[in-house]
């Protein structure tokens, strides 16, 4: 049974653009996926904390090394990592935030981002991510105009969402865009339909 791994960001629930796309996303995917389940985390509902300096010891700490206390203070990395690798694709609704993830979502990035959990290194030395063979879908959205325009190069959501998740292994990372949400509505209207034609090709290909 393929697993979707829903993780939501925006601190709003009724009126947020970037969950409304996650809906329909996870709605194709499901028809896609008739036998599907969907995990969902709702960081909004439930907040993860910032990093505390015992988890980080911990993730520090070779296997044979480490106490109960470590223990306990990488038990949510541990378990929000596995929620990861059961995953047969991952789904991430996001806004942008002052130009970047919101601080719930940076917080469950530095529970996953986690070395020779999620990266390590290759017998060369070099960095390699360890989370394969599954897709990313992160549906995103913007108060203002970014896509071709001047704003373009404050967009610090996008390049880096897709840089983080390509660290850890992702190959495909597909973005679909509510941009001009508090601005323009003629424009937003036109971007979310854009959106929402890129969701259903993806998945007329997937079914195709
Ligand atoms: C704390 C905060 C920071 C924001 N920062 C930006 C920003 O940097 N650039 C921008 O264009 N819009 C910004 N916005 C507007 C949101 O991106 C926009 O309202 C978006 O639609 C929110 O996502 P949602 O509809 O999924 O809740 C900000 C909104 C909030 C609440």
């Amino acid at each position: 049974m393929p697993n979707l791994l829903r993780i939501d960001a925006s601190a709003r629930q009724n009126e947020s653009h970037s969950r409304a796309l996650a809906d329909e996303l996870q709605s194709q995917w499901l028809m896609a996926h008739p036998d599907g389940k969907v995990l969902r985390r709702d960081l909004a509902k439930n907040p993860i904390g910032p990093i505390e300096n015992d988890t980080i010891v911990g993730y520090y700490t070779p296997e044979e090394a480490m106490t109960n206390p470590l223990r306990d203070a990488t038990a949510l990395s541990d378990e929000l990592i596995s929620e990861l690798n059961n995953a047969d694709a991952l789904l991430i609704s996001t806004p942008m935030y002052n130009f970047t993830v919101p601080a719930v979502l940076k917080a469950w990035i530095d529970q996953v981002v986690r070395i020779h959990k999620t990266f390590g290194f290759s017998d060369d030395g070099n960095l390699q991510g360890l989370v394969k063979g599954k897709p990313a879908y992160i549906t995103i959205a913007i108060g203002a105009q970014f896509s071709g325009t001047p704003l373009a190069s404050m967009d610090f959501l996008r390049p880096y969402l897709k840089s983080l998740l390509s660290f850890i292994g992702f190959e495909q990372v597909e973005f679909f865009s509510t941009e001009s949400t508090t601005m323009d509505e003629k424009q937003m209207v036109l971007n979310r339909e854009n959106a929402l034609a890129e969701i259903a090709e993806l998945f007329s290909a997937e079914v195709a």
